[in-house]
């Protein structure tokens, strides 16, 4: 079904030079430039937001994504940027109790949107510290974004962890290159079952690199395939304008 215009890739590491991500602004062009071909005509920069990762805060974040948008003008790549972060919450619990809640990166920088994740494989951990951390930010007014909870292991082994998760209001966001994983390995079969179960709110690609670019596009087709371009649709293209402010 692809080329469908108008999505909105939620979860991008296309901001070069800040984390695991596109290391050059050529880097983060020809990743642009196949989102572009599959129909993609915006994306949130969604850097690493560590403790210890200087660089993706706020402002830095905005000055970074407005950088990289004069670079892609300048190269003729038709991708509109938004700014974002993908906060690692296990990492910033329970410090992120101290912090003005205007310093939380938020999707859009609007202040409502906060995607995250976190590593682990005790189920134990999500409980003790990922929920009091969900509690904290839902009470501050944020609306929760998991980003690839096929991926992680406490998870995967225990969905009643992620059913906790969810009915603390937290939405999901599937990364669409696990959906071009074979059959058999746990994040596809994972992702494939969440994604059947109309569980997913949003799909992004989670780009790093161009080498990556095909799986992460071809899981898109899968998704098609799997539960109809209609549904894959309100995925990429409907639900991430709720997070540009766009009702
Ligand atoms: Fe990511």
């Amino acid at each position: 079904m692809l080329p469908l215009t108008g999505r909105v890739d939620v979860h991008t590491h296309l901001l070069p030079g800040v984390d695991d991500g596109c290391e050059t602004v050529e880097e983060s062009i020809t990743c642009a430039r196949a989102l572009v071909a599959a129909g993609y005509t915006h994306a949130f920069c969604t850097p690493h937001v560590w403790p210890d990762l200087p660089g993706t805060n706020a402002r830095e974040i905005g000055q970074r994504v407005a950088d990289l948008q004069t670079g892609f003008d300048r190269a003729d790549v038709p991708l509109t940027l938004l700014p974002g972060g993908e906060n690692n919450l296990l990492s910033v619990w329970p410090q992120i109790r101290e912090k003005p809640r205007g310093e939380v990166v938020t999707l859009g920088l609007l202040g409502r949107y906060v995607l995250f994740d976190f590593w682990t494989d005790i189920a134990e951990m999500v409980r003790e510290r990922i929920e009091p951390a969900v509690r904290h930010l839902r009470d501050q007014g944020f609306e929760l974004i998991l980003a690839h909870p096929e991926r992680i292991a406490a998870l995967q082994k225990d969905l009643r962890a992620l059913d906790r998760l969810t009915e603390l209001g937290v939405k999901l966001q599937l990364n669409s290159w696990c959906l071009a994983e074979p059959r058999g390995d746990r994040r596809r079969d994972v992702a494939e079952r969440l994604l059947k179960e109309g569980r997913y709110f949003l799909i992004g690609t989670d780009l790093h690199r161009p080498s990556g670019m095909a799986a992460r596009i071809k899981g898109i087709s899968v998704a098609e395939q799997l539960v109809g371009a209609d549904e894959v649709e309100r995925l990429t293209v409907g639900n991430p304008r709720e997070l540009m402010g766009v009702e």
